[in-house]
């Protein structure tokens, strides 16, 4: 089957009230555990490459892999998408590369560490949307800045975010501001602030609307409801893998994530694609530490990888469940990106918003 655009899945999920989890991927492990936990939900797939990744496995090493996973498992539509693209020569490398999509992330500027201008964002964002609908491949553009409720701080992790106190109205997406970027750039998804954040340490309790705005969701999805909403730092960081890791001589203080129900919540309000890094990281790295624990004389990476795989393996399958992404992988058929390119240039995919509606 042909790689997906991040468009065709989108609208897919839309019609039929669903979400798509994205993965991060660096490793043959992740990418075999993601598409063989899609085969058994038969689930359409969103694989995503931070710049961290690309430069991890190099590009070429990346990118082979997830032809491989084509080849090995034809009846997954695959889409693989740049996370986090700080400039256009990230977001036209990876087109360049295969990439069905970029994120254009904006809302920093190209440092990935200082927060832009509204007029930075729209302007980058605009510039890579019309190149990469020229070509048929999709763009998430972001609006606002990924950071804590709790603490009034940016989202700073492995170099990318900033690091510092922003103000409330920085963390949260303006509803009416959206609908003008939205108009403005053509982006196919939109990623918003609503209190999450990336890694492992998102609250200091459950968290309650106060601290992570679900309702700036449904503000926005009323606005645009024919946008796709993203939701970034959306790692549940599970009770029973953060025991599994601090059980096994990890350190890893409390900590609580975004509750899955809370992304089913979303779900029904135009969240349709829901970006996890953390819970995967975490899943397989308790499963490591417990091998090594319980094998001291243990040498052989395989018998650390292969159960750490299969531990997330789980995790994909029970969210390809909960997001009610299973089962739809046989009813898409992939349109092709020459096919998408034609559909941007008539207009047919423009943002459906009344430009008097958006000021
Ligand atoms: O954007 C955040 C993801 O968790 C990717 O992290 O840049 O360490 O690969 P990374
Ligand atoms: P988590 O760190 O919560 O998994 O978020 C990942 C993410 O948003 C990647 O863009
Ligand atoms: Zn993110």
């Amino acid at each position: 089957m042909a790689r997906i655009t991040l468009r065709q899945l989108l609208d897919h999920a839309a019609e039929h009230d669903y979400g798509v989890p994205a993965f991060n991927i660096n490793n043959m492990e992740q990418v075999i555990a993601i598409l063989e936990a899609a085969r058994k939900a038969d689930a359409p797939v969103i694989m995503q490459a931070s710049r961290g990744a690309r430069s991890y496995a190099g590009d070429t090493m990346l990118v082979r892999m997830v032809d491989a996973a084509e080849a090995l498992y034809p009846e997954i539509p695959i889409c693989l998408h740049q996370d986090h693209g700080n400039d256009e020569t990230t977001c036209f490398s990876a087109i360049q590369q295969g990439f069905t999509s970029v994120m254009m992330d904006g809302s920093l500027e190209a440092d990935a560490k200082t927060p832009a201008s509204y007029e930075y964002n729209v302007d980058i964002t605009r510039n890579v949307t019309a190149m990469a609908h020229r070509v048929g491949v999709s763009v998430e553009g972001e609006l606002g800045c990924l950071g804590s409720l709790e603490t009034g701080e940016g989202d700073a992790e492995d170099g990318h975010g900033f690091e510092g106190a922003l103000d409330r109205e920085m963390l949260l997406t303006d509803p009416v501001q959206a609908s003008e970027f939205v108009a403005e750039t053509k982006v196919d998804a939109l990623a918003v602030a609503i209190g999450t954040s990336h890694g492992a340490y998102k609250f200091t309790r459950p968290p309650t609307g106060d601290i992570l705005a679900m309702d700036v969701i449904e503000a926005i999805h009323e606005r645009l409801p024919g946008t796709h909403i993203v939701m970034h730092g959306s790692s549940s960081v599970p009770q029973e893998l953060q025991d599994i890791f601090n059980r096994y001589g990890g350190e890893m203080p409390q900590t609580y994530g975004v509750p899955v129900d809370q992304i089913e919540r979303g779900i029904k309000s135009g969240v349709r694609k829901v970006n996890i890094d953390t819970d995967c990281r975490l899943a397989m790295t308790g499963v490591m530490r417990k091998v090594a624990q319980e094998n001291k004389s243990e040498f052989d990476p395989r018998k650390f990888l292969k159960p750490a795989l299969d531990a997330m393996k789980d995790l994909c399958l029970d969210r390809f469940d909960r997001f009610g992404t299973a089962g739809n992988a046989s009813k898409i058929k992939v349109i092709p990106l020459a096919e998408m390119a034609s559909r941007y240039s008539s207009g047919a995919l423009d943002p459906r918003i009344a430009r008097d509606e958006a000021a």
